[in-house]
């Protein structure tokens, strides 16, 4: 079997400015710092788990301008194949964002480029020799679809993850292997129901785990943030719910952290690693991911997160 993961999906370049804290509505703020960095969902997970040592395929889509190359740069140095990136002439996705400094986030993005990623691009010889498909939510929703059909067909482990949130088909969801959510996403899938605290015994994820089964997801990654995560497993009778300790670090930017997650995982499950291990792994790797500003220059290589599990 090949290990190859094909991530589709955005690109973005993140206008990221600093802040003692967010603003309120209305408000101006002295921010302390700007930068420019490639960002999007989907490049910062295809960059994650390239610099993990995946072996990794993006398809998306670019436009014509300078935040084009700035990301094309960016993935191909970690190793990512870019072929099936196209240029288009759109501009490239934007993403707005603020960090304070507790290293919490927001973000406005501007799809550009991302919305044109069209179905007809998931070719399934594209798909033939993947292991595992990793999509989230940041191109068009008949897009991740498609994806995830040509990911099935062939017989890979799809990963979603229902990022920024929508509400999907339920054809896109039994089509998928894995869930990766945070708890917002979490509730929100499941009609509003409450997740949970992150410490409370592992019975009470019963009802959750029940509740993703019934809408064809018997194996759900939730991240809980500073909290660590959760592998919820309804094929896995004798553990079920598995609680992943956090990783204790000084996060200074948390963006993107979710994508390191996510690219981790898909790395380690394409080299064979079990649900429980790789999230473990990508749990590592996440926390590692908001100790720098930034988020795919942030992300660690395979070594680092080997010393900090072996520590
Ligand atoms: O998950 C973080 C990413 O979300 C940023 O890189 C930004 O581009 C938005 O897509
Ligand atoms: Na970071």
């Amino acid at each position: 079997m090949s290990a190859r993961i094909v991530v589709v999906g955005s690109l973005n370049a993140d206008l990221t400015i600093y802040c003692e804290r967010l603003p309120l509505p209305g408000e101006t703020l002295h921010g302390s710092g700007f930068a420019i960095n490639p960002g999007g969902k989907s490049a910062n997970q295809a960059v994650a788990a390239g610099k993990l040592g995946g072996l990794v395929t993006l398809i998306g889509a670019v436009g014509q301008d300078s935040n084009a190359e700035m990301l094309l740069a960016s993935t191909s140095a970690a190793g990512v194949d870019v072929s099936h990136v196209g240029r288009v002439d759109v501009p490239t996705g934007v993403a707005l964002i603020s960090v304070e400094a507790s290293g919490e986030n927001s973000i406005i993005i501007s799809a550009g480029a991302n919305e044109t990623l069209s179905p007809d691009a998931m070719e399934p010889a594209l798909f033939a020799d993947a292991a595992v498909v990793c999509l989230c939510l940041e191109v068009p929703l008949e897009t991740v679809q498609a994806a995830a059909q040509a990911g099935h067909d062939a017989g890979a482990t799809v990963l979603l993850n229902l990022s920024p949130f929508a509400a999907v088909q339920e054809e896109l969801a039994r089509l998928s292997d894995i869930l990766l959510v945070n708890t917002h996403e979490a509730s929100a899938f499941l009609g509003g129901m409450t997740m949970p605290e992150p410490g409370a015994p592992l019975s009470e994820w019963q009802p959750a785990i029940e509740q993703f089964a019934s809408r064809g997801l018997h194996k759900v990654l939730l991240t809980l943030g500073s909290a660590g995560s959760m592998v919820l497993d309804a094929t896995n009778p004798d553990a079920p719910a598995i609680r992943v300790a956090p990783t204790k670090v000084d996060a200074v930017d948390t963006t993107g952290a979710g994508d390191a997650f996510t690219g981790a995982v898909a790395a380690r499950l394409a080299s064979g690693d079990t649900l429980a291990d790789a999230a473990r792994y990508a749990s590592v790797a996440a926390a590692l991911a908001t100790t720098k500003k930034g988020t795919q220059a942030a992300y660690p290589l395979a070594h680092d997160v080997s010393v900090r599990l072996n520590q």
